[in-house]
């Protein structure tokens, strides 16, 4: 590396080449995915209030503690850069009367977030999410579509996941446990880690996220939420689950997955690929959120994808992306096939296909020496013959293989083969 004066900020990343390469395969199946179960592009800004995250995300939690890049305006406004996409969505959702809609309403996002955390491997202080998120609808088959579709997309990804899934219950439900939790766990406060011996009085349950080896042992034998759930909380978890067994989704269930924010109620889930320590992506139900942010009281679930932890499973697992389109290059020869061509290439440029050419060069061969200079993969050849008979020649540049086919049926056959 050159001694340079200007470098990017600690735990923030340039990408490009192959790394940008990873990155878009993952925007481009996601968003397709997406696409395919009809959720919506969303983009909200990247500031936003500071108390939206506190009253959201939670003021105990890591992230409204220590993790927010904050700035006051000039005019003295409080705003700091998005550290997640939940919370920003569901504002949107009130200020904009999304309500109104036809429920639910169904988003999808990709885009940059902001966390001031110790820079490691998997852990960036800006990082990027792909994101879905459902308001106004409350039905265990969403929790379940949920998942299928985060599944889905890491499985287009060529990554095996496994998921696992808890149940936070409602707060009844979860005041309750949380009383027994808390007596259960004093008798061993002292042999817990700082962090965890300061959540024991505000932020019990947090403790069960804590991933430091001594507090795992205590953690492993403590009650579980799941014998603390109510009726309803039970049967609707069932049916989760009764769903992912329905779509033959492996998962696991974990009942200690209590996840760093504080406004998940019911399901929450995590996916994890084989051999790494951190989560792919997580997210559960937040039904309360959309009223403590002063809107109407709407169920909703949603969760997201780190986008830098996948592309380091991808370029582990040495997953080939091709992103770039196959060239496709046009050549004539003589002048009713540079008349033809021109007509070809237009078609072609009505089905949004770009072809190359070089027109302006009569030569077949300084044609041919173009397209291999321009790494084509398929030359078409229109020669005089070809022109007569309403054929045109396909060739294959790598292996030089050649076939010839109806002027009428080219495009159709080129857009089956890039
Ligand atoms: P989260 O678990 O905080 O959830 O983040 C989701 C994913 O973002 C993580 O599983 C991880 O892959 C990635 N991620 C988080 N922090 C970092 C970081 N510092 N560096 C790299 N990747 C990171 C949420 O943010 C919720 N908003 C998800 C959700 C949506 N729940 C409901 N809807």
């Amino acid at each position: 590396m050159t001694d340079q004066e200007f470098k990017k900020p600690s735990g923030t990343r340039d990408i490009f080449d192959r790394e940008g390469d990873y990155f878009q395969k993952i925007e481009d199946t996601s968003r397709r995915i997406a696409g395919e179960y009809n959720f919506k592009t969303i983009r909200t800004p990247i500031l936003e209030e500071k108390r939206l995250f506190v009253r959201s995300v939670g003021e105990r939690t890591d992230i409204v503690q220590k993790e927010m890049y904050e700035l006051t305006t000039k005019g003295g406004d409080e705003l700091v850069l998005r550290p997640e996409g939940t919370a920003p969505i569901v504002r949107s959702y009130i200020e904009n009367d999304l309500y109104k809609k036809p429920q639910p309403v169904k988003f999808y996002y990709f885009g940059p977030f902001f966390r001031y955390e110790r820079p490691q491997k998997g852990r960036y202080r800006q990082f990027h999410q792909f994101g879905l998120e459902i308001l106004g609808k409350k039905s265990p088959a969403l929790d379940g579509q949920l998942i299928l579709i985060f599944w889905k997309i890491f499985k287009s990804l060529q990554i095996e996941t496994s998921v696992k899934i808890n149940n936070l219950g409602c707060e009844g439900c979860r005041r309750e446990y949380v009383e027994d939790l808390k007596k259960a766990l004093k008798p061993h406060k002292e042999s817990l880690c700082k962090n965890c011996k300061e959540r024991f009085d505000k932020n019990t349950l947090r403790i069960l996220d804590c991933k430091e080896e001594k507090c795992r042992e205590v953690i492993e034998t403590m009650p579980q939420i799941v014998d603390y759930l109510c009726k309803a909380c039970k049967k609707n978890f069932k049916r989760v689950l009764e769903f992912l067994n329905k779509m033959e989704l492996p998962y696991e269930l974990d009942p200690f997955l209590v996840r760093g924010l504080d406004y998940y109620n019911n399901t929450t889930f995590e996916f994890f690929a084989e051999g790494w320590g951190f989560a792919l992506g997580g997210g559960g139900r937040y039904d309360g959120l959309v009223e403590a942010l002063g809107g109407r009281k709407t169920p909703a679930c949603g969760g997201a994808v780190g986008v830098e932890r996948t592309v380091e499973v991808m370029k582990d697992k040495n997953i080939e992306v091709k992103n770039k389109p196959k060239k496709v290059f046009l050549a004539q020869l003589g002048d009713s096939a540079k008349k033809k061509a021109f007509e070809l290439f237009e078609e072609f440029r009505k089905e949004g296909i770009p072809v190359y050419e070089s027109m302006g060069r009569d030569s077949l061969k300084s044609q041919m020496s173009r397209a291999d200079k321009l790494g084509a993969e398929y030359t078409l050849i229109l020669g005089r013959q070809e022109c007569i008979k309403n054929q045109i020649i396909i060739r294959e540049m790598k292996s030089g293989k050649q076939e010839t086919v109806s002027l009428d049926e080219v495009v159709e056959e080129i857009k089956k083969r890039i």
